[in-house]
């Protein structure tokens, strides 16, 4: 088993164990930060109206607490509706700069059925630090986030 499906294995087991919504997004930011050497700074936004408001989040604060839906690499991945993996954020004009030392970032928007919940966001210290198994691994935390959620605004 690839440490990724290790990872999710646990994160898994922690959000289907956690009644409350809020600390399940919180443990799995902070295993995913834990477990991922090169995920340098790791954040749920959470969809309300037309803009991202940043939730649960592990590194250095981040100055962007709201993003609108059309701007930085977290906004097109919520217009967009589809992960986006940048391997070098400073030849990205769209990105919004969080940390000086990020040179790469991937947004996972959290999807129920056709609608944006939410969105992971992780940025690395390293360049092109996200592949296809981070795309998966962090594509199925996002699915286990929306199951919970949609069960809670029932
Ligand atoms: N880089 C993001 C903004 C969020 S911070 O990285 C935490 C973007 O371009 O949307």
């Amino acid at each position: 088993m690839s440490s990724h499906d290790h990872v999710l294995n646990e994160i898994t087991r922690q959000v289907q164990s956690e009644p409350d919504q809020d600390r399940a997004m919180a443990a799995a930011v902070a295993t995913l930060k834990r477990r991922m050497p090169d995920y340098s700074w790791v954040g749920i936004y959470l969809l309300d109206g037309n803009e991202l408001v940043l939730g649960p989040f592990e590194g250095t604060p981040s100055p962007h607490t709201r993003i609108p839906l059309g701007r930085g690499i977290c906004g097109a991945a919520a217009s967009e509706k589809a992960t986006i993996i940048v391997d070098d954020v400073n030849a990205d004009p769209r990105y919004l700069a969080c940390s000086v030392e990020t040179k790469s970032e991937i947004a996972v928007p959290i999807m129920a059925g056709a609608d944006v919940l939410g969105e992971i966001d992780i940025d690395s210290d390293r360049h092109a630090a996200f592949g296809a198994a981070d795309k998966t691994l962090l594509e199925a935390v996002a699915a286990l986030l929306a199951a919970r959620m949609s069960v809670r605004s029932r």
